[in-house]
């Protein structure tokens, strides 16, 4: 496969950037989009160009590291899938491919494609945790829980932290990734001595590291490569509510 890039190219936090145009030859259809892009910086680092700075770690589609948009599209244009899951078979010979990095105002660029996610790490600071004592495995098992409940944390916990439903939202909003941190300890027994503090003090956290707020556009559930619903922003508006009524 031959393919033209338009890559987002920045220096660093400082520096205007701009869209730097690249061929991409001889690509293998079974590639990663990611291999793909290490075979443009091969050549880059081979010609003495400074190469192409993105995230990546696993490449299982499990870390939540990597992560730019595609034509638009955060992570890219197949659904439910980490841009180092995408393989080049899903694009056709001849195509051109935009890059670019998460855009938001709490997610600052620091080089090329890769961004600072720490504002993320800010709201699981300020209660994506518990701190009571929950016992070694066999006491967990012994605890009963909710199938319904058991389902639906899982699905909550299945979030990676990649910042893909920020950088879709209309509104840089990070309510997508809070929500499935809220729910994923706020369903099950552990969570609730914290509950209501939680997710009372996310929020806080969430204005403060400078997300928008959710006005119900649903591009963060599109773009979600774990599939992360909607209906989790609606547990976390409820829990918030009640939060109220609880010291
Ligand atoms: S909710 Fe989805 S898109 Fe947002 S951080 Fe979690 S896995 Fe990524
Ligand atoms: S590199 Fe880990 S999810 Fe993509």
């Amino acid at each position: 496969m031959q393919l033209t890039l338009k890559i987002w190219r920045q220096k660093g936090p400082r520096d205007a950037g701009g869209f730097v145009t690249y061929s991409a030859r001889d690509i293998d259809e079974h590639m990663s989009f990611l291999e793909m892009l290490d075979v443009v910086n091969e050549s880059l680092t081979a010609r003495g160009e400074d190469p192409i700075a993105f995230d990546s770690d696993c490449r299982e589609g499990i870390c939540g590291t990597c992560g730019f948009v595609i034509n638009g599209v955060a992570h890219g244009p197949q659904r439910a899938t980490t841009v180092c899951q995408l393989h080049m078979r899903f694009f056709k010979d001849g195509d051109t491919l935009v890059l670019e990095p998460w855009r938001a105002r709490a997610f600052p660029i620091l080089k090329d494609l890769c961004v600072d996610r720490g504002a993320l790490d800010g709201i699981i600071q300020a209660g994506g945790y518990i701190s009571t004592s929950a016992g070694s495995a066999p006491d967990a098992n012994s605890l009963p829980v909710p199938k319904e409940h058991a389902d639906r944390a899982m699905d909550a916990a299945a979030c990676i932290g990649c910042g893909a439903c920020v950088a879709a939202c209309p509104n840089a909003s990070a309510m997508l990734f809070m929500s499935a941190k809220v729910a994923h300890l706020g369903l099950l027994p552990q969570g609730q001595a914290e509950r209501w503090r939680r997710v009372r003090s996310m929020v806080v956290q969430h204005e403060d590291e400078g997300f928008g707020h959710c006005t119900n556009h649903g591009e963060c559930e599109a773009v979600c490569p774990k599939e992360i619903t909607l209906d989790f922003i609606s547990l976390l508006n409820r829990d918030l509510l009640l939060a109220t009524f609880h010291d």
